[in-house]
């Protein structure tokens, strides 16, 4: 089957069955081509949340499948690989924030979205990266152990002074695969280029950026800029998309290396699978459902 029929057949089965497929801005462009909504972490939780369809289909990491099922517990909600994972998500368990939680006493807990639900059951506050230093700035929390990502935690703290952090020393993988180096080498080959990034990246790389965002957000900001040339400091798929959608502009990954093997896992087969033959199903204890929900709800409640 030819990846243009794959695709077809795919629009036609989610019409016939009624389906919502969301899919992250790091996924294969052939597979964001075929969502109902691409976008960031945040834009895929709301557009869930508020979706008519009983069933979705979430095309990214496992956390982001859960994140539908806690906010939608009556839709059925199916993850296109069962082995897309997030690996950062997996850094912290519920164990050690426990006990993190009894070092910092007073801290109300901000988890990135990028953990498992145990996590977000023990959290105050769940935020993303388009959303962190917004729902943080209207916390009403003097001190703030933030986890697991340090840098998008570091990325707040600077944005925020008047607040008091603790971090847990975890991080994204793939971000931190790109180094200070990388950006010196590029900035050298091409001055005119603004550099984008990810606040996942190290902070020597945020504080030399001229935008840090989500991935929406920097496709956002790409959109209404004057500039023709970029850097893109995130997941190589943005740039590619990039390149698709504004070819009279130029589009440089800042490391070859920054490649999520998880996200890659999705594939047109994957969604052809997930909607011909059910897919893997997403399913949550209540009690834990509900204990999770509540950080989110406070993420979508002071995030807007
Ligand atoms: P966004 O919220 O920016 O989509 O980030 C999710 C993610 O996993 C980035 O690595
Ligand atoms: Fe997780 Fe990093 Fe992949 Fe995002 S890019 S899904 S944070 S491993």
């Amino acid at each position: 089957m030819t990846m243009r029929a794959m695709q077809s057949e795919i629009l036609r089965l989610k019409k016939e069955r009624g389906v919502l497929v969301l899919a992250h801005s790091y996924e294969r462009r052939e597979v964001v081509e075929i969502a109902d909504v691409t976008g960031d972490s945040y834009r895929l939780a709301c557009a869930a949340k508020n979706a008519k369809e009983r069933e979705v289909l979430v095309c990214g990491v496992r956390f982001m499948a859960e994140t539908v099922k806690i906010l939608s517990p009556e839709k059925r909600v199916i993850l296109s690989e069962k082995n897309a994972g997030c690996p950062m998500a997996e850094q912290l368990s519920a164990e050690e924030l426990a006990k993190l939680k009894e070092i910092y006493p007073h801290a109300a807990v901000a988890a990135y979205v990028n953990t498992t639900a145990r996590l977000k059951a023990l959290a105050d506050v769940c935020v993303t990266s388009s959303s962190a230093v917004k729902v943080l700035s209207r916390l009403d929390a003097k001190e703030i152990l933030f986890v697991p990502d340090s840098h998008l935690g570091r990325y707040c703290r600077k944005r925020l002074p008047d607040k008091i952090f603790y971090f847990y020393e975890g991080g994204c993988p793939v971000h931190l695969q790109a180094q200070k180096s990388d950006v010196e080498r590029m900035k050298a080959e091409y001055p005119e280029a603004l550099l984008l990034a990810h606040p996942e990246c190290r902070d020597e790389i945020v504080d030399a950026a001229d935008y840090v965002g989500s991935t929406s957000g920097i496709m956002d900001f790409v959109k209404t800029s004057d500039a023709t040339e970029f850097i893109i400091g995130t997941e190589n798929t943005i740039a590619e998309h990039l390149r698709f959608e504004y070819p009279e502009k130029k589009f440089i990954p800042l490391s070859e290396e920054l490649v999520c093997a998880d996200m890659r896992l999705t594939t047109l087969k994957s969604v052809l699978n997930c909607l011909s033959s059910g897919g893997e199903e997403i399913t949550l204890d209540e009690p834990l459902r509900l204990a999770a929900k509540r950080s989110l709800d406070k993420m979508i409640e002071l995030g807007g």
